[in-house]
């Protein structure tokens, strides 16, 4: 690094330490892993010194599906800004219609409304309180170690260690291991609103569902009068192979919600898609949710964009073909390294990395950066990496991945004392 580079970084460390996150800027320098977004293109970020190149292969868990400055979406986004602006929140609005509109003809079963929101949290917590508002009833059951955002009633359905430091503890929320329908079928009673599930949950580890989880949850929802709530928001939009992770189910949800990539990584957006009874809720109560952010104007046209490139067949097919390399790469890396690697979980370039022990995805993090990949490891099961490339490189591109991926496990087997 020249000296230019280092000065700046530790320029950026600084005020980020004391103006930001004092706790983050201590973290990331202790795991050796100093790297500051600077240049973005396609798959690649450089770090701000201009030293480093990295492969995104955690794309904020699928902001950037699209890759990085996705010269459609910022030409889309730069023609908005001529005539758009945030808009008014209350008023019927042109590109709100068009984007929802568009909405209900992708998604699955028959979700024909959507409320637009900014983030993905705000989008779950709207899904949970529409739940309980049409039921009139309190409970949410939802997937222990499973994540839905950093905000109030999405908080409540994840996992305890985001919300016990808070005091944050709201009644009526239970949680099931994932995957296990006879569990489900116990927490589910008279007094439920809803189940809500990510369709692979990435911060669990991306465990596969059964076959026929989803379509047991289904029939438990619909026997208990409940709603069942799929959060797509890493899963959506063709990171699966298929646009959304749940039609590999064949299961149509109440609610879906929607984030993260529906932004093109230029501009926030999220959606709660619903069905027309649940609209009815809102028939008589038009002004009960409102969101001073959500759907804004400027943005709605790069949504559209996104979903018009992600639901092409040919882009799904390009999404399948991808995961079919991974899956036949890491066929040859499970002989390769054995006394590490386990396998890996995968729903088309939904992927996680599992490995032996809870060591070995910090240590894996700590050495796919050395090798040149953006990787972090699944929070609440550290055993597993996350891989997320963008939906948009190259099969060559994958190829590379995984050659960077065999360096990386043969690193974390020298971390561990395994090495050759
Ligand atoms: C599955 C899932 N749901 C919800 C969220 C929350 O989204 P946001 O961070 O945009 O509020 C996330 C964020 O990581 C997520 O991965």
């Amino acid at each position: 690094m020249t000296q230019q580079g280092d000065a700046l970084k530790d320029r950026v460390f600084e005020q980020f330490s004391r103006h930001v996150s004092s706790g983050k800027a201590e973290f990331f320098r202790s795991v050796g892993i100093d790297f500051v977004f600077g240049k973005r293109q396609g798959p690649y970020v450089w770090d701000v010194s201009g030293d480093k190149k990295l492969i995104n292969c955690h794309c904020n868990g699928g902001v950037f599906n699209l890759g990085h400055a996705n010269p459609k979406m910022v030409g889309v986004l730069r023609d908005s800004l001529e005539s758009l602006d945030i808009g008014n929140h209350h008023l019927v609005s042109e590109q709100r219609a068009i984007l929802a509109s568009r909405l209900a003809r992708l998604a699955p079963g028959n979700l024909t409304h959507t409320v637009f929101g900014v983030g993905g949290g705000e989008a779950v917590d709207l899904a949970i309180k529409l739940a309980r508002g049409y039921t009139g009833r309190p409970k949410v059951v939802s997937a222990s170690g499973g994540y839905h955002g950093h905000t109030g009633l999405a908080l409540a359905a994840g996992d305890p260690q985001y919300r016990d430091p808070f005091g944050i503890s709201l009644p009526g929320f239970v949680q099931v291991p994932f995957n296990d329908a006879a569990a489900l079928e116990a927490a589910v009673d008279g007094h439920t609103a809803a189940l809500i599930f990510e369709t692979v949950p990435a911060t669990l580890g991306m465990p596969i569902p059964e076959k026929g989880f989803f379509g047991r949850a289904r029939e438990i929802c619909t026997r208990a009068g409940a709603l069942l709530i799929i959060d797509e928001i890493q899963t959506g939009l063709g990171r699966t192979g298929l646009l959304w992770g749940i039609e590999h189910y064949g299961v149509s949800p109440d609610i879906m919600v929607l984030g993260k990539g529906l932004s093109g990584g230029i501009y926030p957006m999220s959606a709660t898609c619903i069905t027309p009874e649940l609209e009815g809720f809102f028939h008589d109560r038009p002004f009960i949710h409102v969101s001073t952010f959500g759907g804004a104007e400027v943005g709605c046209p790069v949504a559209l964009a996104v979903l018009e490139e992600s639901s092409r067949p040919e882009f799904l097919a390009h999404v399948r073909s991808l995961a079919e390399v991974f899956a036949r790469g890491f066929e040859g890396l499970r002989e390769r390294h054995p006394e590490i690697l386990v396998g890996l979980r995968q729903l088309g370039l939904m992927m996680g990395i599992e490995m032996v022990s809870e060591h070995c995805g910090p240590l894996m993090s700590r050495a796919c950066y050395d090798n040149g990949l953006l990787s972090v490891y699944a929070n609440n099961d550290t055993r597993v990496s996350q891989l997320l490339p963008p939906l948009i490189i190259t099969e060559d591109l994958a190829r590379e991945i995984l050659e960077r991926v065999d360096k990386s496990l043969e690193d974390t087997k020298k971390f561990l004392g395994l090495g050759s």
